[in-house]
């Protein structure tokens, strides 16, 4: 049995810009709270950075060749705020408009629909310094930097994303302190969740104001919760972590609230951010669409003295990537239904998922990768089965297009389908992207037996 898509269906790849592009000292770039944090001993295993990444910033045109060779329909990348503006405010910097210009006319030329998000986490440290994600004005520059993209790219991009994984940059930034800017204060990580979504609202509406054509939306990451135990104290547990990672981010954008429980639990500890007039309305200013970046699920039970009372119990015994994830595709498929169910239509997308594998390249230059193909098969399956109970899905979207740098990993974590070899930045075409050529071009495929 065949699992087809539908005609329209859109495949393609995800990138980042501080992950890839390198090109560090370009122009007037200024520097982002990721040039701070990976140069600071201990941040980042094997002290590396992302001054030269991949060269991206170089070698777009072969990179990009290589995502229209392989039957892509779409090139999702984010655009790096310090090029634009190095001190995340004030004139804008030509030489970093005429990179993006470059980058989108020839992501076009190819017949590639450049997608482009507008803050994957390098926020420019000169923000950070005056409090980052836990300053409101914070909010306001956000808007004038996509501002300048909107007038400087809105005749050429079809689809905007205003932010890749609130939930991440404000709990693991401000919270956990693993990604920059580094700060443990889970007051500070709330108040960032709140502030993340107000700009996104705020550039929502500036987006309707402006001549930018296209469609506008958000990509939040999604877990599935399920409780360790079936004791009463487990459950209560895996559903707080669950508005933590899901609800908080779905009910500000669809309902224009916070989840109670939550909301509940931050007030009880003076944790809750500070919340004006209108900030709600502006939130949930209406999105064209919504990208979903699906990576694994959490099993919870409750731990006090933890945040949220919430330990995650590790599932050693399942299948897992080599960043210690647990290969679960049908949280994709629970995550789908959820949204469905709970939330007005929209169209979604799927705008990252994929894997980390100890890749080696043989003898005769190959990479065999089949832990990632068949990754891809199970999660691709659980994606089209959502489709058929009746989910609004367009296009999938997987992480990552080559190798990069993943973030507090440094290089030592492969995500991609291309491998690179960091010394010579060969690019070279792992199984996972020959499968995943197959897919693209016959928009369907020959599922395994399990995942059927
Ligand atoms: C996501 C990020 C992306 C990459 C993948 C593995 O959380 O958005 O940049 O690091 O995980």
């Amino acid at each position: 049995m065949k699992f087809q898509f539908p005609k329209d269906f859109q495949w393609g790849f995800s990138s980042s810009a501080y992950q890839i592009e390198g090109g560090v000292d370009k122009g007037e770039k200024g520097s982002s709270i990721w040039d701070t944090f990976s140069h600071a001993p201990g941040n980042v295993t094997n002290g590396d950075t992302g001054d030269i990444a991949c060269d991206h910033y170089h070698r777009y045109k072969e990179d990009l060749q290589i995502i229209a060779d392989l039957g892509s329909d779409v090139y999702h990348f984010s655009t790096a705020w310090t090029r634009i503006q190095p001190n995340g405010k004030g004139r804008a910097q030509q030489e970093g408009i005429d990179f993006y210009n470059r980058l989108v006319d020839s992501t076009l030329e190819l017949g590639l629909k450049p997608w482009l998000t507008l803050f994957h986490w390098d926020l420019p440290q000169a923000l950070q310094d005056e409090g980052g994600w836990t300053n409101r004005d914070t909010a306001d520059y956000f808007v004038d930097y996509a501002d300048i993209l909107f007038r400087a790219l809105g005749d050429r991009i079809p689809m905007w994303l205003t932010h890749n994984e609130p939930w991440v940059a404000s709990y693991l930034g401000y919270g956990m302190g693993i990604h920059a800017p580094g700060i443990k204060d889970y007051k500070q990580a709330v108040a960032a969740a709140h502030c993340i979504m107000l700009s996104h609202g705020k550039t929502v509406q500036a987006f309707r104001a402006s001549d930018a054509q296209g469609k506008v939306g958000i990509n939040p990451n999604f877990y599935p919760v399920h409780p360790a135990t079936e004791e009463q104290k487990d459950i209560e547990a895996a559903e707080l972590l669950f508005e933590n990672c899901n609800t908080w981010f779905l009910d500000a954008l669809f309902k224009g609230s916070y989840p109670q429980k939550l909301w509940n639990y931050y007030e009880q500890r003076d944790m809750a951010p500070e919340i004006q007039e209108g900030d709600m309305d502006c939130i949930r200013s209406p999105i064209d669409f919504m990208g979903i970046n699906y990576y694994s699920r959490h099993v919870a039970r409750e731990k006090k003295g933890e945040v949220l009372d919430v330990e995650i119990v590790p599932q050693e015994d399942a299948r897992q990537t080599a960043m210690g994830w647990e290969v679960y595709s049908d949280g994709l498929y629970e995550i789908l239904m959820h949204i469905h169910k709970e939330y007005p239509p929209i169209d979604l997308y799927i705008t990252e998922n994929g894997a980390a594998y100890d890749d080696q390249v043989d003898a005769a230059g190959h990479v065999h990768d089949a832990e990632r193909v068949r990754f891809f098969q199970e999660h691709f399956a659980a994606a089209h089965r959502a489709m058929e109970a009746g989910v609004r899905l367009k296009g999938y979207l997987v992480w990552s297009f080559m190798d990069n740098f993943e973030w507090s990993f440094g290089y030592t974590k492969r995500f991609g389908l291309i491998y690179v070899d960091y010394g010579t930045q060969k690019r070279i075409l792992k199984d996972s992207a020959k499968f995943f050529k197959t897919v693209a071009e016959s928009n369907g495929f020959e599922p395994p037996a399990d995942a059927r």
